[in-house]
């Protein structure tokens, strides 16, 4: 008999196990970090850092990431290279990740921070500003990147990319071993990057000397690419002119950092963009299917390559 099983914590299980029971009614269900029949278990979906034994389900076929991100899985040392994993790739998603990118940008450059402030004080203040002189860097040009970068060109901003691989697109980006070009251009850095070996502690000094003019950054990838002391450092030396963090080195982001008082640096939980479990649960069945029929699997994550 076939089971799954869905290891995450309480939010998004619920809402994962709401739409897989009704998508597949008919597919036994566990939820936790174990089950009591391990060897039926053949798909896990997961999300977060769960300390789940993967080496315990001895016939299982298929991880799934329930998010963007497979970092959790990858440098996880209990999987075996050889059980594929996979991981969400939605539309919807990118939408939503899309529209917090614009609301970053939008906010820094059109002094938002600064009208709440001022609002409080009763202060009529106006600020100059030219969006065309925004340069709008996105670091990372996968789906979400990618996403990102076109609808940013769309509202008519400068927009540039960098990948590690070229992409056609209709902005100027960058490939390979053009980083220091890239970074060279920018005045806002998107960051959209997996956590990877050659990613994690990227956003560091070493990276931010490489920009030409103050640059605000934004990052919504992983909390381990940044460096928080050197974000604060870089803020400090007028490197970076502010930061809008989504992600932290420890999530949730402890009480005593000093990223919290920040009045340059603008912080929300982890919340940049989600998820969506009805589109969630086909794509697990889909590619749970192609397993079984021996088909390419979508959206695979590349064990060595780490995304
Ligand atoms: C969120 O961080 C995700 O990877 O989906």
């Amino acid at each position: 008999m076939v089971r799954f099983l869905i290891a995450a914590p309480k939010e998004p299980q619920a809402k994962w196990i709401r739409s897989f029971r009704q998508i597949a009614p008919h597919i036994p269900l566990d939820v936790g970090y174990t089950s009591p029949y391990p060897d039926h278990v053949q798909c896990i979906m997961v999300w977060g850092k769960q300390g789940i034994d993967y080496s315990k389900f001895k016939n299982l076929k298929l991880i799934y990431s329930m998010g963007a991100g497979a970092d959790h899985i990858v440098w996880d040392p209990s999987v075996s290279k050889k059980i594929p994993i996979c991981r969400i790739v939605d539309p919807q998603m990118a939408f939503s990740m899309s529209n917090y990118i614009i609301t970053a940008v939008l906010n820094y450059h059109r002094h938002w921070y600064d009208f709440i402030e001022l609002k409080k004080v009763k202060q009529w203040k106006q600020y100059d500003y030219d969006e065309r002189e925004l340069r709008i860097g996105i670091l990372g040009l996968g789906h979400l990147g990618m996403d990102a970068a076109k609808k940013l060109n769309i509202l008519g901003h400068q927009v540039m990319g960098y990948s590690l691989s070229p992409k056609k697109t209709s902005f100027p980006t960058y490939s390979g071993h053009q980083l220091d070009a890239f970074l060279s251009q920018i005045n806002v850095l998107v960051c959209t990057v997996p956590l990877t070996n050659k990613t994690k502690g990227l956003l560091g000094m070493e990276l931010f000397k490489k920009f030409e003019e103050p640059t605000y950054l934004i990052n919504v990838a992983r909390g381990k690419i940044q460096k928080e002391k050197d974000i604060l450092k870089a803020i400090d030396q007028g490197i970076l002119t502010g930061a809008c963090l989504d992600v932290f080195e420890t999530e949730p982001l402890p009480s005593d950092s000093r990223l919290w008082n920040h009045h340059k640096i603008m912080i929300t939980p982890h919340n940049a963009s989600f998820s969506f479990p009805q589109e969630g649960v086909h794509q697990v069945l889909e590619n749970f299917r192609r397993v079984h029929a021996g088909e390419p699997l979508l959206h695979q994550v590349h064990f060595n390559r780490m995304y």
